[in-house]
């Protein structure tokens, strides 16, 4: 039987290169399924993720389409939760035991291992409330892939710069394993 992965995605302006990592993880025989948190709808179409998985991409709890609650039916069997991109909001959120959306109430009900891709300013990133909260999840046993140092989108420097999709893919497999 496939491992089921659920993707989350938030909303980064590299949102767009989670296309990529769902098209990889489900060309070498993942079950993926996107959760885009409501922001991330207006950086990358949920359609395309759903054509590149062929499964369907959820971005609300409040939808028909559950059979059960939506939370509580995608942790079942899943294998990874893997968050690329992560927003300095969602980081925040799960280290906080905020649960006021689908993807941030996924990863409270999940019991699977969490790798966490995060993407953001430099400024954002070196931020003590952003190093805190990553600080606390990595102890909870959160995995990270830290952000490159490079030109951000907005035309910064520093770290910051999502991970290449070839360095997120072989952290979360191997946390998979
Ligand atoms: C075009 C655009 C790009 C953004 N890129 C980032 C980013 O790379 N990292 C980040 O932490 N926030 C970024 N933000 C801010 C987040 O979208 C904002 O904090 C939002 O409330 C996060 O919501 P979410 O975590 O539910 O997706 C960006 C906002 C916009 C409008």
């Amino acid at each position: 039987m496939k491992q089921k992965i659920i993707l989350g995605i938030s909303s980064s302006i590299a949102a767009y290169k989670a296309c990529d990592l769902a098209r990889l993880l489900t060309k070498d025989g993942y079950d993926v399924f996107c959760v885009l948190t409501e922001n991330a709808t207006h950086l990358v179409a949920p359609l395309t993720l759903q054509t590149l998985t062929g499964n369907p991409v959820y971005t609300t709890s409040f939808a028909i389409q559950w059979r059960e609650m939506g939370h509580i039916e995608l942790k079942e069997n899943a294998a990874l939760l893997l968050v690329a991109p992560a927003t300095a909001n969602i980081i925040g959120k799960f280290a906080n035991g905020i649960a006021d959306d689908l993807l941030s109430t996924t990863f409270l009900a999940v019991d699977c291992p969490v790798v966490i891709a995060p993407a953001m300013n430099p400024n954002m990133w070196k931020h003590k409330a952003v190093q805190e909260n990553i600080k606390k999840l990595k102890e909870w046993g959160c995995i990270f892939v830290e952000p490159e140092t490079g030109l951000v989108a907005c035309g910064d420097e520093g770290q910051g710069r999502l991970a290449s999709i070839e360095e997120i893919y072989k952290v979360a497999i191997n946390a998979i394993k």
